[in-house]
């Protein structure tokens, strides 16, 4: 442990389960000092499953529904309250898409869905920030990470809609990290992530194999949960004071990688 968080109050989305990244964000924040509080949707709260990381990590839940502004306001104020005092970081690990669910190919989306996955996936980081702007909830200096995935940038065709909601949110980071940055010095950056076994990951079509694909591609193998949670921790901390307006990668060398000799050998291709 390196106490990079000492004293620091944040506010953790997101922890579902022990797979999620939000998860094993809030077990390195706990470890390195930090005090925060988890939120999730209130229909996750059911499966009840937070409450051992509340009470592993000391910390106290409020159920928000990240789409709502009132919930969300609600979610600073209360958070303000019971850490005694302003937000030095934020974790957004929220992630949805209702065509990814039912299995709807990409030229044949349902636009109530688009729209839901895009209201809970993107625009909620704008309602966060907002949010937390109006209320002046966040310390200067203070840092938002939220988490994506590289098909904003290149298509990933059973990704459907997500790679358009994520390039969206990506988007909201740059420019919400403009105005934040102007007026409170508060740096905010999306976190682009391996494809991770988790709820959300593994109820992508096709994972299995998608997986193992990056896996052979990246040079250092596909990053976990764990060593995303170290990251997020570092961006969190203040010695990345002067990172803001970025996406950055978090996938062992992947998106810098067009073809591996482990790739090619299990295709055939280095006889030709
Ligand atoms: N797993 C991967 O392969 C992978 C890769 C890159 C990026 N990501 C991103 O990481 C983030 C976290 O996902 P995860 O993989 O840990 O899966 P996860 O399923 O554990 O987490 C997703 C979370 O979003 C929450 N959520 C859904 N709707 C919500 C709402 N209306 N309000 C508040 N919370 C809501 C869920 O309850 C859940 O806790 C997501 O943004 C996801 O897109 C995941």
């Amino acid at each position: 442990m390196y106490n990079l968080l000492k004293g620091k109050r944040g506010i953790i989305s997101g922890a579902l389960d022990q797979n999620s990244i939000a998860w094993k964000v809030a077990e390195k924040a706990h470890e390195e000092g930090a005090s925060f509080v988890l939120t999730n949707a209130p229909i996750a709260m059911r499966m009840g499953e937070i409450n051992a990381l509340a009470e592993a990590t000391g910390s106290q839940i409020i159920p928000a529904d990240a789409t709502s502004v009132e919930d969300l306001t609600n979610l600073f104020t209360q958070s303000q309250e019971i850490l005694g005092g302003k937000i030095d970081f934020v974790l957004h690990s929220i992630g949805m898409s209702v065509n990814i669910r039912k299995k709807i190919p990409y030229p044949e989306l349902n636009y109530d869905y688009f729209q839901k996955g895009i209201d809970v996936s993107a625009m909620s980081l704008h309602k966060m920030l907002s949010v937390a702007k109006k209320l002046d909830a966040i310390n200067e200096w203070g840092s938002v990470v939220a988490l994506t995935y590289m098909a904003a940038q290149r298509t990933y065709p059973f990704y459907t809609d997500m790679a358009d909601i994520k390039a969206m949110l990506e988007s909201i980071a740059r420019s919400f990290g403009y105005h934040y940055g102007v007026d409170k010095k508060v740096r905010i950056n999306t976190v682009s992530q391996s494809p991770t076994k988790t709820t959300a990951g593994t109820g992508i079509k096709g994972f299995g194999d998608f997986y193992d694909y990056a896996d052979a591609i990246a040079p250092l193998g596909n990053a976990d949960a764990e060593s995303c949670a170290d990251y997020c921790i570092t961006l969190f901390s203040d010695l990345t004071r002067m990172v803001t307006m970025q996406n950055l990668f978090h996938d062992g060398g992947y998106s810098s990688t067009g073809v591996s000799d482990k790739v090619l050998y299990n295709l055939g291709l280095e006889k030709e």
